[in-house]
């Protein structure tokens, strides 16, 4: 029923800088960065300008209280956006998040201690989607549980976790951070292969985003166990059990992957472009079975997506069908009219940026069967093979690639310039 919110939107913005896009993308951005990160920080406690009484640590999903009331803490928000600050601060871009950074780990051992209509901390409740800016349980009516929240928030504190070991500061990790992480890993273990509402809490089934954080909370949680002391053979198994069961989203003959496995849609979703982009690892290449953003069932999957959504918005009309167009959640959707959304268009073009930065890398890039029609967008009757970076055909297809991102960048930050 509800839309993540926009502080995780403009945080796609920060995190689409990697590659260098054209010069008005890049100014927008440089321009618009600072801009978003404001934001994100006054919207957590205690002293963030609109974090309206939260608790140290507590991201607010909005300040708005009423049509909607926003005013609750979502633990999958709360852990993409700390996941955002937390690469700034490990990367060195901001070393001023310490502060906030400690507060959020300590937030999340409290909250993952309250008791909520999903259970106690050891009989399920570490799946309850939301609670009150103050830590105390949301009692009402709602979608429950969500099984990504837990895992969203180990691969934020994991990352963490990662730089104070390479900082001289393993005790902390083990003092500290290794109690929250365990329950957490633990409960996605033991917990991935039951339903839950997916991420938009609009469908309570198997959900591939939530599949898909699980499998890389358990491989980061595994390697993490294992250098501390702490080697747990389990995550490997529920891993790998993981990882075969999301093969099964795949749908070869609509060559996409379907979102949920419930839910009576066409499957079409957002969901699985921003688990494309939030399961990125460049040092996977373009690795198919993880739906890496390069891959050939992640492209086909981004192409079946975004003209989904060519025929149904007015914003759209009149654009070629090779170009870059406005995409929303899916294309089903009617909440607040079910229009087109900064967050679900950002994230086609950053699932494009992403796979640009890896064939940069590696040098080439494969045209398969499965990833045909999306090439062939940028190419008319492009051949299945591998084009070097050298070659005419992959200057011509990276060329238009990054053009198609830049569209949808630069559409919809001239969009949400006009609003701010
Ligand atoms: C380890 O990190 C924690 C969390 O930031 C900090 O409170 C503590 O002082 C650090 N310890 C050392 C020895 O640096
Ligand atoms: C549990 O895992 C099995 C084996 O992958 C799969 O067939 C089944 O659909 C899964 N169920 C849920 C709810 O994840
Ligand atoms: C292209 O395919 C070959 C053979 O499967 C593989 O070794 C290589 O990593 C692939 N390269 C990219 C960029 O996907």
């Amino acid at each position: 029923m509800r839309l993540l919110n926009v502080v995780v939107c403009a945080l796609g913005l920060i995190s689409s800088h990697v590659f260098a896009q054209s010069s008005s993308v890049d100014s927008y951005i440089s321009t618009e960065s600072p801009i978003a990160k404001a934001g994100i920080i006054a919207n957590i406690g205690p002293i963030g300008s609109k974090s309206q009484g939260a608790k140290a640590g507590i991201v607010i999903a909005s300040p708005s209280t009423t049509n909607p009331n926003y005013l609750f803490t979502w633990t999958r928000d709360s852990s993409l956006v700390f996941k955002a600050l937390i690469d700034q601060f490990v990367s060195g871009q901001d070393t001023s998040l310490r502060t906030l950074i400690d507060q959020f780990v300590s937030s999340q051992a409290f909250i993952q201690q309250v008791s909520n209509p999903s259970g106690t901390v050891s009989s399920g409740g570490l799946g309850e989607p939301k609670f009150n800016v103050d830590e105390t349980a949301f009692t009402g009516a709602w979608g429950r549980p969500q099984r990504d929240g837990p895992a969203l928030r180990a691969t934020a504190i994991i990352g963490y976790a990662n730089w104070l070991r390479a900082n001289g500061n393993s005790s902390w990790v083990t003092s500290t951070l290794w109690p929250v992480l365990k329950l957490d890993l633990d409960y996605v273990a033991a917990n991935w292969n039951q339903t839950g509402f997916d991420l938009w809490e609009e469908v309570s089934s198997s959900s591939f985003f939530t599949t898909a954080v699980q499998h890389r909370a358990l491989r980061e949680g595994s390697a993490l166990a294992s250098a501390i002391g702490q080697a747990n053979s389990n995550y490997d198994t529920q891993a790998a059990n993981i990882l075969c069961f999301l093969q099964s989203y795949w749908n070869p003959s609509g060559n996409f992957v379907t979102a949920n496995t419930g839910g009576g849609r066409s499957g079409r979703d957002a969901n699985t472009v921003l688990t494309s982009i939030h399961t990125f690892d460049p040092a996977a290449g373009c690795d198919a079975v993880t739906f890496q953003p390069c891959s050939d069932k992640a492209l086909a999957n981004l192409k079946v997506y975004v003209d989904a959504f060519r025929s149904i918005y007015v914003v759209n009309n009149g654009i070629a069908t090779n170009a870059a167009v406005a995409t929303g959640r899916y294309p089903e959707d009617s909440y607040q009219g079910g229009n087109p959304w900064y967050l679900a268009t950002f994230a086609v073009a950053e699932q494009l940026y992403d796979a640009l930065i890896v064939w940069n890398t590696q040098g080439s890039l494969n045209v398969t069967a499965i990833s045909q029609p999306f090439f062939a967008q940028f190419s008319s009757g492009i051949a299945v093979g591998t084009y070097p970076s050298s070659s005419t055909t992959y200057a011509t297809l990276t060329t238009a690639i990054k053009n198609f991102a830049d569209g949808l960048a630069g559409a919809m930050g001239a969009l949400l310039a006009l609003l701010i």
